[in-house]
């Protein structure tokens, strides 16, 4: 289980507040991984004021947007050749009790998991309708494969019990960073995420899947104007 801690925090825009209260993870010098999506988007804003009075870090970027915002912000982006990523600030779709994730609503969930897998700590920033009991509580499990793999995983997916959907956006399907399309599946809040995750992979043409198990180190939860911090305890 995960600890508590409160921490009062001054009114203002649930992500500010959230991006404002990861600045404090960040120390000069520092690599960061910098997540996709609306919390992300909102540490990316933080961050650059940040670097404009002064603070030196690099940005390792999880998806082209955050790399294209992160340039136009004023951030130093680099690959993940700088080495270790000393902290990954991004969001979450889910987050269970054991700070187990669901991620990928975004499209962005193989290079926040390369990114997340290089990064020595990950914080991730919700508000509280993202803290659910058990993982696909919000009855959706996004999965990146190969187009040409597609027919394969869609009929092994249903197989697991999972209901695919190709991602349609603007009239056409999605296509990832990586070239790559996404499956949104259906799924029942999960009994065992792990099981499930490791099934889904062995599929041929999987690239992967929204389950971030055991990659969250802390998770901020913006709940009545104030930010919940929940650590995940070590094994
Ligand atoms: C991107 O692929 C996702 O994993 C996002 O990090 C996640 O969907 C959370 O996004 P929001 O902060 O926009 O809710």
């Amino acid at each position: 289980m995960a600890k508590e801690a409160a921490v009062s925090v001054a009114q203002g825009d649930v992500l500010a507040m959230l991006a404002s209260r990861a600045l404090e993870f960040v120390r000069d010098g520092a690599v960061v991984g910098l997540g996709t999506g609306r919390a992300a988007t909102a540490f990316l804003h933080a961050l650059a004021a940040r670097v404009k009075e002064g603070l030196s870090i690099q940005g390792v970027p999880t998806s082209e947007k955050t790399a294209r915002l992160a340039r136009e912000l004023g951030i130093p982006v680099a690959g993940l050749d700088e080495g270790p990523i000393d902290i990954t600030v991004d969001g979450a779709d889910e987050v269970d009790p054991q700070l187990n994730l669901i991620k990928g609503y975004g499209g962005a969930l193989v290079r926040e998991r390369i990114v997340a897998a290089a990064s020595r700590m990950q914080v991730i920033l919700v508000d509280a309708s993202k803290l659910v009991p058990k993982l696909g509580t919000r009855g959706r499990l996004p999965i990146e494969v190969i187009p040409f793999a597609l027919p394969l995983c869609s009929r092994r997916l249903k197989e697991l019990g999972c209901q695919p959907t190709l991602r349609i956006v603007e009239g056409k399907p999605f296509v990832s960073d990586n070239g790559n399309v996404i499956l949104d599946c259906a799924i029942k809040p999960l009994e065992d995420p792990a099981a499930l995750d490791s099934e889904i992979r062995n599929i041929p043409g999987v690239v992967g899947t929204g389950l971030f198990l055991g990659t969250a180190h802390t998770v901020l939860v913006a709940e009545g104007g104030t930010v919940r911090e929940l650590r995940r305890e070590e094994a």
